[in-house]
């Protein structure tokens, strides 16, 4: 991954955020995912006023590049204005963990501050469909 392709995607994710739905928390934030071959989906955050619907844009970007058929991705970009960098939040961590395990992570602030992070760190001892293959008579 070079130094130009990550900005690249951290502005990519930085232009993204501007979208974000966000009248409840005023919390802004974009992502944006590149697979394998190279293409990039975005995602913002999107607010319901049942807030527990509320869809991080981590998750937009993951579901819109999976229901365009993508299945392997290879960085993730999450940007918000905060001091320090905004990581994803637990569910968010799970679906990385089961669509995008392989992707670099970098989080990102407007500010220029960013950092690389592997999903393995994100989410040590993950559950996955592999436990589910584990009930008896399904080995
Ligand atoms: N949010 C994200 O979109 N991604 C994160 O990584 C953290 C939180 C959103 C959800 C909600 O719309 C707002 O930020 C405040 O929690």
């Amino acid at each position: 991954m070079s130094e130009e392709s990550l900005q690249s995607l951290i502005e990519t994710a930085t232009d993204a955020r501007l979208q974000s739905v966000a009248p409840f928390s005023r919390f802004l934030v974009g992502a944006a995912v590149r697979t394998e071959n190279g293409k990039v989906y975005t995602g913002c955050n999107v607010e319901s006023a049942s807030y527990g619907l509320t869809v991080c844009a981590e998750r937009v970007a993951i579901w819109k590049a999976l229901s365009e058929g993508e299945r392997q991705f290879t960085e993730l970009a999450v940007v918000a204005d905060t001091e320090s960098l905004t990581p994803p939040c637990g569910t968010c961590r799970q679906i990385i963990w089961e669509f995008a395990k392989h992707a670099t992570v970098v989080l990102a602030n407007l500010r220029g501050l960013r950092e690389t992070v592997s999903v393995k760190d994100l989410l040590p001892r993950a559950f996955d469909a592999r436990f589910l293959k584990e009930l008896a008579g399904q080995k």
